[in-house]
């Protein structure tokens, strides 16, 4: 039922999809509960979701839910593609002197003006990478705005804990000595890190990257001077982490897995099918496949939205996949696959492979045919296959995903890390491992972890229950 009272909330995440989605669920989730969202994409991706979303039908489902776009700050030709070297552009036209946070500002203003159905915006939600563009703004309008930062509980902590090195001049650029001592002291994580699992060596600190990295450094700076912390995470995953951010933060909300908590609340309490806010055509023939195959036999292949294999990187993992003998679903980008392939490639994926530029991840994952997930270690892959208690080989190579790749491995003990090496021997021998020698124990620690994760989001489950504070608070901050 329409309540203009309700309260007002604005959605800003940062323009990648691994970044829409889970913002995205949240959005659905605080509309469904009565408050009004207006969500921002870019122009571009504002498009994208256009053209694959019955807009109709979803603003039928989602009466709360309304869209708004502003500008990347990329020229119209910017291939915008995730690829990463098109990242890089993307995150310096960011900030708080950008396109994007002028035109972030004056939209801000004119729902404040707009004397209409809704209440003007009582409360912030960004990307915890774009702190400094909602910063000034909340706190010259005197609104509450809550960082959601998409990555694990873990990463969060040890960004925080890096860049604050860095703003003391304790972390010194280009000092790979003093990095090193730095992995081991972060505190809470034990020996867990070694120098290589840094996000420092991926993105953050990286000696030629500077802009990059103080792009990273300055927005988690800024972050941590919000009114909480929004994490799709769950405390019986990473409580000992969350408890040291809820020192930082006046409050921290860890509502994860959110695509679980996502189903649970929908399918209790009505027939939503818009599921992710995806920026893709919906391609169910991966599903077809899968369902000809074994239980358990089939390893999904997926390396993410931004991280792009070159021909060499390729061609190793084709090896090392077929070689395996294992059926494998692999998404993958046609314009990579090369033209003239060895035979025996050919031969191989013709008998037990299946190459696609976009599966529904979600569904293939709880797909009974899939084993294991060859995976780059995203932050939402990674919990969507927690979620479904499969193994995990994780091939990580930028950002957070070293960190995740790394818990997994070492901390939750639901797979292995390849540290780096896609050697064709390496990929078949680990491919081998996950699939057939050690899948029994995966199995049984990936099953265990995987039942937290649905009870944490089980009504009055701790993310459930973490939600519904989050719905209170942002009731109690409405503007009269
Ligand atoms: C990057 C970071 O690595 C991640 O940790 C961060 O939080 C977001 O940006 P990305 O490459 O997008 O991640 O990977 P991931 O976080 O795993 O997100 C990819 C999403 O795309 C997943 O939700 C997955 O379900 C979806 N996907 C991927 C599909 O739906 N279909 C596909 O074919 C491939």
């Amino acid at each position: 039922m329409e309540n203009s009272d309700a309260p007002h909330i604005l959605v800003l995440p940062l323009p990648a999809e691994g970044h829409i989605k889970p913002m995205f669920n949240l959005s659905k989730l605080l509309s469904h509960r009565g408050h009004k969202v207006t969500f921002i994409n870019t122009h571009h991706n504002h498009n994208c979701f256009l053209q694959f979303t019955d807009i109709a039908s979803f603003q039928t489902q989602f009466p709360n839910l309304h869209f708004a776009s502003i500008t990347d700050g990329l020229p119209q030709n910017h291939p915008r593609n995730g690829a990463l070297m098109n990242y890089y552009p993307m995150l310096i036209s960011l900030g708080p002197r950008s396109l994007l946070a002028k035109e972030f500002r004056e939209l801000f203003l004119r729902l404040v003006e707009k004397n209409e159905q809704w209440q003007p915006p009582s409360c912030i939600i960004a990307d915890g990478l774009m702190s400094t563009i909602v910063m000034g703004i909340a706190q010259e309008f005197g609104v509450p705005w809550i960082p959601f930062r998409t990555y694990s509980a873990t990463c969060t902590w040890v960004t925080i804990h890096m860049s604050k090195l860095f703003q003391e001049g304790t972390l010194l650029q280009n000092n790979q000595e003093n990095m090193k001592n730095s992995s081991t002291n972060i505190p809470g994580l034990g020996n867990l890190l070694r120098n290589c699992d840094l996000p420092s060596n991926s993105t953050i600190l990286m000696a030629n990257e500077s802009i990059n990295r103080d792009f990273y450094i300055q927005e988690t700076l800024a972050m941590i001077q919000a009114s909480g912390l929004i994490l799709n995470t769950f405390e019986e995953l990473e409580f000992s982490i969350i408890t040291k951010l809820a020192a930082i933060f006046p409050k921290v909300y860890s509502i994860g897995p959110l695509h679980t908590l996502y189903n649970t609340i929908f399918t209790t309490n009505s027939s939503s099918t818009h599921k992710d806010g995806s920026l893709r055509r919906e391609d169910k023939s991966s599903i077809t496949w899968l369902d000809h195959q074994k239980e358990k036999s089939v390893l999904y292949v997926s390396f993410g939205t931004v991280v792009k294999l070159s021909l060499e990187q390729l061609l190793e993992f084709w090896h090392g996949l077929v070689n395996s003998l294992k059926p494998f679903l692999w998404v993958i980008q046609n314009d990579l696959i090369p033209k003239n392939l060895p035979i025996e490639l050919e031969i191989g994926t013709k008998e037990r492979g299946f190459m696609i530029d976009w599966v529904p991840q979600e569904e293939v994952l709880a797909h009974p045919a899939v084993g294991g997930f060859l995976t780059h270690s995203g932050w939402n892959s990674t919990l969507e296959c927690i979620i479904e208690g499969k193994p995990m080989l994780c091939w990580p190579s930028i950002a957070d995903q070293p960190v995740n790749s790394r818990c997994v491995s070492e901390q939750w003990k639901i797979g292995l890390n390849m540290n780096g090496t896609c050697d064709r021997f390496i990929v078949q021998k680990m491919v081998k491992d996950i699939m057939e020698n050690q899948m029994k124990e995966f199995m049984k620690s990936a099953k265990e972890i995987a039942k937290k994760a649905h009870d944490s989001t089980k009504e009055n489950g701790p993310s459930y229950h973490n939600f519904e504070n989050l719905v209170k608070y942002i009731g109690l901050r409405k503007v009269n």
